[in-house]
């Protein structure tokens, strides 16, 4: 027993917002995989436990609900480190940089926003990408509808069927899809918002938020983050 609290026994509970690759996305036998899924595996073998993973929406995630209420030990869902999250939850060190991008469908291709006045762009609701778009929207008074989807999911498929001109979410997830359905759409343009991905423990848990600092630090030192960025996020 490593002495740090756990919700369930013998588990670390983990709450993720589900699909979200190449963070977290279940693989062809269903099971939920990924980059932050490998990286939490360690925390949990350095608390000689079984990762749990429970699939719930982000807006839950984010606003710190759940791990406030004691639904899940650790929330690992790609989820960007702000101001406005710190509040409600005690982020990990950062595990990952990312910034947002813009995808259209392959031969649509757009350079900036103004491009496209008079359309929809597709987000993923309760994101760091859809506060950004219509924060641009707002201030350079652009003349585009801005339409929120309940996952990531949703959003590929409306940009896949023509619902959306453009969607925006983060670079590393356009980047898996366009590995996965190559030639369907491009990166059309980047923001460089500067963003950095932590883990997140429920509001005073240091026990806990020190294993996962400790585990990271352990795998940025021993090579097991360069091997599970390999795999997850390529050269
Ligand atoms: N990085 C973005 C944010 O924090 C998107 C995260 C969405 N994650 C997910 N697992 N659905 O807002």
């Amino acid at each position: 027993d490593s002495g740090v609290p756990l919700i369930k026994a013998g588990a670390l509970t983990t709450c993720t917002h589900l699909p979200y690759a190449p963070f977290q996305a279940k693989d062809a036998s269903g099971k939920v995989v990924g980059f932050d899924v490998a990286l939490i595996d360690l925390v949990a073998t350095k608390l000689a436990v079984t990762q749990e993973i429970i699939d719930t929406p982000f807006e839950g995630i984010k606003s710190g609900a759940d791990l406030n209420s004691g639904k899940c030990d650790v929330a690992a869902a790609g989820m960007t480190i702000t101001d406005e999250r710190k509040k409600v939850l005690d982020f990990s060190d950062p595990y990952f940089d990312a910034t947002q991008a813009l995808a259209v469908q392959t031969g649509k291709e757009v350079k900036t926003l103004e491009e496209l006045a008079g359309k929809r762009v597709g987000t993923q609701g309760g994101t760091t990408g859809e506060d950004y778009i219509k924060k641009q929207v707002e201030e350079k008074k652009l003349d585009i509808e801005v339409v929120s989807y309940k996952d990531l999911a949703a959003l590929q498929q409306a940009l896949a069927t023509n619902q959306v001109a453009a969607a925006v979410n983060d670079l590393p997830v356009w980047n898996e899809y366009i590995k996965a359905n190559p030639g369907k759409v491009v990166v059309a343009a980047g923001f460089d918002t500067g963003e950095q991905y932590g883990f997140a423990v429920k509001k005073g848990n240091a026990e806990l938020l020190k294993t996962v600092n400790e585990a990271l630090a352990a795998a940025r030192a021993d090579g097991k983050y360069d091997e599970i960025y390999k795999t997850w996020i390529g050269e």
